[in-house]
């Protein structure tokens, strides 16, 4: 085999005689790529190219080979992105030959790079665009900006073919502006459109999406995803090795801040195979057998720490053959720096007694607590021995087998025969105490807080009825909630048999309790039937929120079930396409692409809501609830116990409406999976219960000073919290930010600063931060320090640090309070203020 090191390109990327992969032979990209180096492509050339590299070279088909082949395989998947990233848009494209040809770079955009009278002129365009409320006028400012933008593509094209470096540079830094109005106008119509015409967007008068011709611009994209099967989150050899049964054995050491123990799994060799592979992450491992007999093993870290490192086990010569079953038991502790693990004082905890311990393994964090394949495509059951000290209770996402114990530590036990990934594993220990609410549910609190607890999830029994009535029979035995410390970084997590919830769902009013059906709706969506990777986690969310919404609208009525899903459209997903993120970044998709990313960064409630709306799309498309209803039934009944990614998803879907296949084939499903940005359809939602909202929405941006002193409180009261919520996004969303006289007004009447209810809070603070109100500043650092939702804290520190006034407060309060926060939280919010943050050392 000879390493060539120039071979001409056509075809040069393999050697011509062994056939084996070459080193990237050309660093220019339109060479690489085997195109003519001009600004004016051939775009169906382009691609066509790119998909027939990508076909050869992506990193699957060199499984097999070498790890110099490997690698270069993986440069060349890289460099064939970068190029497709490039040249597969003109701005970049036309960028890309200024700099290469004509030596002139682009940076940011600098408003002195513009004549002045041109920069005027964008300015100006950009400001009226911010003052248009009226759709068609929006509509046609698209227009005009379209327009526009083709004008100066013509011109660039001249000028780069003339060489003219210098005029093209000017061409470029105008489209940059004029890419932004575009954006803004897009947002801008997304808004107005959704609040104000969302019935003329009618799904039965809007035009069939266009068929997209299977050679489409998502192909690529399909099969991708088709190829990379395996999650890329996890180094597991599932495909080699089952493993059925974890069997865990842990001494709870507080003073140490550790699990000490062992784990035993109990696997089969499915293919003869000389290695077992797990994950791990900061486990100090002392030793490994495989069937009675030391095993060797290495420890590599991966080259993210993210991902941990990757374990693997030697197995014996006479354990290696397919069919032959394995014992293997790892004696092992975790580090006090587990990432799944909050360690709290007695002094951190509400009742000051003892001290507490919460895991969260969603969605890669289970290998901080034990060795194991860690990734959703592999279902296991598992039993635990836990000892803790004595007067504090261990909780698990199992089933409780009993306990027994000496005056100094207690043992628990417990089950759990369903067999379930690696991140439904929990933990909590701590003083509890329980409160029944049914035969099969009960809550968990400290004590001075379960009562409270006790009454706020009081209509638990009737969700889950509820719940089976629409999603079929509750298989997990017991439905128990634990109510956790503040700093628990989500709403709920749906730990089997164990939901974790947060207390700030605790408003005294039973307003939040959505979020237990969110949580109940998992016990089918999430935890029967499992997204195969998290590339594929709308699967999960998108599905729960559906139902979830389904169990809201049998316990209240449909109408506010539509309510919820409209909100969910424009108070959710609409924010987080234009505001956390932008409408061409990589999170918005509803499928993505998890290579090298951290899960816990591409999380946003895209896959939610993106995911729900498109089951709400079809529910109206497919003959609404009752024949949408029977079909959800059948498949979660279908993939009970199995972990499935988008693409059986639909083939069921399919196979389910086989009479509906026109219907279905109307779907843009490709661009559903694969587009960035807002989906391609609009569902219809019922705006009953919005009108209230609106009115009072428009009273307040209406009023001038004096009318502002006649609004009463009255309006207001009388809404549900979820249309107050509804209400204060409004208000939030809305250009220009709101003047300062009317938030001190809204204070002084709805007594926002006061309320109970966390969502009304967030919405609140996020209103005021907008307008650049000083006075909310203390609030929004309590608010932050008070609890450690990540829903709530990330928003409002991203926007802390955003407004310089704030930035300061905000670092200060984060460096403050970080060794007391959660380790995902104090990860992600580090993220946020650009603070340096590693509390990851690998110990082994
Ligand atoms: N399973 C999620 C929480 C989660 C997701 C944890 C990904 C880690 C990684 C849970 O079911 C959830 O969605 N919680 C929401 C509440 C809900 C009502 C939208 C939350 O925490 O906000
Ligand atoms: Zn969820």
């Amino acid at each position: 085999m000879r390493w060539l090191p120039r071979l001409p390109l056509a075809g040069g990327y393999f050697c011509g005689e062994c056939k084996k992969i070459q080193p990237i032979p050309s660093k220019n990209l339109f060479e690489y790529i085997g195109v003519e180096s001009k600004f004016a492509l051939n775009d169906d050339e382009l691609k066509k190219k790119f998909r027939d590299l990508q076909m050869r070279m992506h990193p699957d088909k060199f499984a097999h080979t070498s790890d110099i082949e490997r690698s270069i395989s993986g440069e060349h998947s890289r460099m064939l992105n970068t190029a497709m990233k490039t040249l597969g848009e003109p701005l970049e494209r036309a960028k890309y030959l200024l700099e290469t040809e004509g030596r002139e770079s682009i940076g940011e955009v600098e408003k002195s790079h513009l004549a002045p009278e041109e920069l005027m002129e964008v300015l100006d365009w950009q400001e009226s665009v911010a003052e248009m409320e009226d759709e068609s006028m929006l509509q046609e400012e698209k227009s005009n900006v379209k327009k526009e933008i083709a004008t100066a593509m013509k011109t660039l094209d001249g000028q780069l073919t003339a060489k003219d470096w210098k005029a093209s540079k000017r061409t470029v830094i105008r489209l940059q502006y004029l890419y932004s109005i575009r954006t803004a106008v897009d947002k801008k119509i997304e808004r107005t459109f959704s609040r104000t015409f969302s019935t003329s967007a009618a799904m039965s008068t809007s035009p069939a999406p266009p068929k997209e011709d299977p050679s489409d611009e998502y192909a690529m994209c399909r099969a991708h995803h088709r190829f990379a099967r395996k999650d890329p989150c996890s180094c597991a050899n599932g495909d080699e090795v089952q493993v059925s049964h974890y069997a865990l054995r842990w001494h709870v050491h507080f003073p140490l801040k550790m699990l000490i123990g062992s784990v035993t799994l109990t696997a089969k060799v499915l293919k003869t195979t000389q290695h077992v592979w797990l994950d791990v992450r900061d486990l100090s491992i002392r030793s490994v057998t495989v069937c009675g007999k030391n095993a060797d093993f290495r420890i590599a870290p991966n080259v993210y720490t993210f991902f941990g490192s990757r374990m693997k086990i030697y197995l014996p010569v006479d354990c290696q053959r397919e069919g032959q079953e394995l014992e293997i038991v790892i004696d092992y502790s975790t580090s006090p720096d587990a990432s799944a693990l909050q360690w709290m004082k007695k002094e951190q905890t509400q009742d000051k007694k003892a001290p507490y311990l919460f895991s969260q393994c969603q969605a890669i964090h289970a290998r901080s607590i034990m060795p194991c394949m860690d990734t959703p495509s592999i279902k296991s059951t598992y039993d635990a021995q836990v000892t803790v000290p004595a007067g504090s209770t261990c909780l698990m996402s199992a089933i409780n087998e009993g306990s027994k114990g000496t005056d100094e530590e207690t043992t628990f036990f417990f089950k759990q025969p369903v067999a379930i990934p690696s991140y439904l594993l929990a933990i909590v220990v701590g003083v509890l105490a329980k409160r029944d609410i049914s035969d099969r549910c009960a809550v968990w609190a400290e004590p001075s807080m379960v009562e409270k607890a006790h009454w706020e999830f009081n209509e638990t029994e009737d969700i889950l009825a509820t719940a089976e009535k629409i999603a079929g029979k509750y298989i997990w035995g017991r439905y128990d909630m634990v109510c956790l410390p503040p700093t628990f970084p989500f709403g709920g997590m749906e730990n089997p048999c164990l939901t974790f919830l947060t207390p700030t769902l605790i408003s005294g009013d039973r307003s939040l309790v959505s979020v237990i059906a969110h949580e109940i709706a998992h016990s089918w969506s999430g935890n029967l039937v499992t997204n195969k990777s998290w590339e594929h986690f709308w699967l999960n969310e998108g599905f729960t929120m559906f139902i979830e919404r389904k169990i809201c609208g049998r316990l209240v009525n449909e109408k506010y079930r539509q309510f919820m899903s409209f909100n969910g459209w424009t108070n959710n997903l609409i924010p987080a396409v234009y505001e956390q993120f932008n409408p061409t970044h990589q999170f918005t998709r509803l499928i993505q692409d998890h290579e090298n990313v951290d899960p816990d960064v591409a999380f946003s409630c895209v896959p939610y809501e993106k995911g729900s709306a498109l089951l709400f799309y079809l529910e109206q498309k497919l003959g609404g609830p009752d024949v949408f209803e029977p079909y959800l039934r059948d498949y979660l009944s279908t993939f009970a116990h199995k972990a499935i990614d988008s693409f059986q998803w639909k083939d069921h879907l399919y196979k389910y409406f086989h009479d509906k296949k026109d219907i279905l084939d109307t779907v843009n499903f490709d661009q559903w999976f694969f587009a960035v940005g807002m989906p391609p359809e609009k569902p219809v939602y019922d705006e009953e219960m919005l009108h209230d909202c609106e009115a009072l929405f428009k009273q307040w941006i209406e009023a001038d000073e004096a009318a502002v002193k006649t609004i009463t409180a009255e309006r207001y009261q009388k809404m549900q919290p979820l249309q107050q919520i509804e209400f204060l996004s409004q208000l939030w969303q809305h250009d220009p930010p709101l003047e300062h006289y009317k938030l001190e007004a809204l204070d002084a009447l709805y007594k926002l600063n006061d309320s109970q209810n966390c969502e009304i809070v967030l919405n609140w603070i996020r209103v005021c931060i907008k307008a650049k109100w000083e006075k909310i500043i203390d609030k929004a650092i309590w608010f932050v320090e008070s609890q450690g939702r990540l829903k709530y804290c990330r928003p409002v520190y991203r926007a802390l640090y955003a407004w310089p006034v704030a930035q300061k407060r905000a670092k200060e309060t984060y460096l403050r309070t970080r060794s007391e926060m959660h380790p995902i939280t104090a990860e992600m919010i580090a993220k946020e203020l650009h603070v340096r943050h590693s509390t990851h050392t690998v110990c082994f």
